[in-house]
């Protein structure tokens, strides 16, 4: 209970970490953009234009990659961290939507100069790699070049957004396009017929090998209209801190994509979990209050990797419910447009969310798709080889060996939309939040049960 009066105590500042609990697309965008009313400065962590953040505001959605989800609440400030990894190309492509969207991002959003940059590349080796990768390996990556720019990172050969700052910033993508040519014919070497698939746009593969001068070019370009972003923000978030601002945290991905604690090797290359705000913001953990975790009122993953509800996919599995959950939830990659995966709500799952990210609330999304389901499904524990288990196995093979124990509870068979408080919610919806919450270790902090902004109901945040 010492929280709960922290809480109290500190109702003006509050510091907040928000995670996706699932494999990502839980709805962080909405809820950030939510939440941010109650925040001054909004800064992304990790991950990089792979996120695709939906935000529904005032009739206009938009889909956010890099910039932070607060960006629509004006007057606040957004800062791209030290954690991301982030594409100039995708982010001026960003800033500029957004501008012609109404929304000037000058002046209030910042890039840290430790953030290492996404470069073409990047992304031509991720092609690359994915498509020398041998059926069954495969991970289904968006493409976006975040493991081979996170790997230039801990092998510290990455380029950083201060590096732009340099005289010299167009020597050194030189040198990088250099280095890239000869990890480039290697590839090749191994697998002739990847070649066609490694297009970037941009810029030219000729015989395998990335054009220096081209790269020279494009950089230059994203030099000058990106150098106005570029700050050392581990200063200003502790200035902000010390003159009682509150910050909050967006988490990309999720839990089960961490690179630490997810479905290992089929993860993305970065800690979406809440131990990745300290280390990709410069707070501390002392200055982290609340852990509010996104969570679906049903599971859904894109890209490959063992999924133990799964219902329905592109390929072998058509359950009806899956369809429903997949066509009322309109579940298609906000970026890619890839046809993501569904299954029933996975309680093992959230309850491991709870433990690594020390989760104090649910912001529970996408109850509404649920509407038309007759008979809705939980997974409360899972049975592996003749054993009952109620954690993840650290394995992706055992994983994908589990057997989903469930319990069914009768579904409401009404609309949840238009409801405004969680007491007006049908009974039967209403028994089945309870049951999600009493099975998953924390609070109710927000339900959604629409896309928009207004269809939210703030329980206690
Ligand atoms: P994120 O990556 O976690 O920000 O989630 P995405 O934006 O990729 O995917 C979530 C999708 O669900 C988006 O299309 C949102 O507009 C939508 N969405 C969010 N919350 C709700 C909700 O409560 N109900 C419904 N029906 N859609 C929602
Ligand atoms: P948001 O922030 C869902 C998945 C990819 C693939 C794996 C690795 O919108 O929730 P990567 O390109 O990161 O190397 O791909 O991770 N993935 C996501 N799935 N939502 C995301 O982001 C994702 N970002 C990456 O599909 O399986
Ligand atoms: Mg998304």
């Amino acid at each position: 209970m010492v929280y709960y009066a922290a809480l109290k105590e500190k109702q003006s500042q509050m510091n907040t970490v928000l995670i996706g609990s699932q494999w990502g697309d839980e709805g962080k965008g909405k809820v950030i953009d939510v939440l941010t009313d109650k925040a001054d400065v909004v800064v992304r962590y990790q991950g990089g234009s792979n996120a695709g953040h939906t935000v529904i505001a005032e009739g206009k959605k938009r889909v956010l990659r890099l910039i932070p989800s607060g960006i629509l609440h004006e007057g606040k400030t957004c800062i791209i961290g030290n954690g991301v990894v982030m594409n100039p190309l995708d982010l001026i492509e960003e800033i500029e939507a957004m501008r012609a969207s109404g929304v000037e991002p000058k002046g209030r959003l910042f890039i840290s100069t430790r953030t290492q940059m996404v470069m073409l590349y990047h992304r031509a080796l991720d092609k690359a790699e994915e498509a020398a990768r041998a059926p069954g390996k495969k991970i289904g990556t968006t493409g976006r070049g975040i493991g081979p720019a996170y790997a230039a990172k801990v092998s510290r050969t990455g380029l950083r957004c201060g590096d732009m700052l340099r005289d010299d910033f167009t020597d050194i993508v030189r040198e990088q396009v250099a280095e890239t040519n000869r990890k480039l014919k290697m590839l090749r070497a191994e697998r002739v017929d990847a070649g066609d698939q490694i297009g970037v746009p941009g810029c030219t593969v000729k015989d395998y090998q990335l054009d220096a001068d081209e790269f020279a070019r494009i950089y230059a370009v994203a030099k000058e209209k990106l150098s106005p972003y570029i700050i050392d923000t581990v200063p200003y978030l502790h200035a902000a801190k010390a003159a009682g601002k509150s910050i909050l945290c967006e988490g990309a991905q999720g839990t089960m994509l961490d690179i630490d604690f997810g479905t290992y090797p089929f993860v993305t290359s970065s800690n979406p979990t809440s131990g990745g705000a300290c280390i990709g913001s410069g707070l501390s953990p002392r200055d982290i209050d609340c852990v509010v975790g996104v969570v679906k009122a049903y599971t859904t993953r894109v890209g490959e990797g063992p999924f133990p509800t799964e219902l329905y996919n592109a390929v072998d599995k058509q359950d009806p419910d899956g369809k429903t959950m997949a066509e009322v939830g309109h579940e298609f990659g906000a970026v890619t447009k890839r046809p993501r995966r569904t299954g029933w709500y996975d309680a093992v799952i959230a309850r491991y969310a709870q433990q690594v990210n020390g989760i104090d609330y649910w912001a529970l999304t996408k109850l509404d798709v649920l509407d038309t389901i007759p008979k809705i499904k939980i997974c409360v524990a899972y049975e592996l080889d003749g054993k009952r288990i109620d954690t993840i196995p650290s394995s992706a093979s055992d994983l994908a060996r589990v057997k989903p124990i469930y319990e069914e509870m009768d579904g409401w068979m009404c609309e949840t939309s238009n409801v405004t408080r969680l007491e007006d919610l049908p009974p039967k919806a209403k028994a089945y939040v309870d049951r999600l919450v009493e099975l998953s270790g924390a609070k109710l902090g927000i339900l959604s049960i629409g896309p928009a902004r207004e269809s939210t109901i703030r329980v206690a945040l």
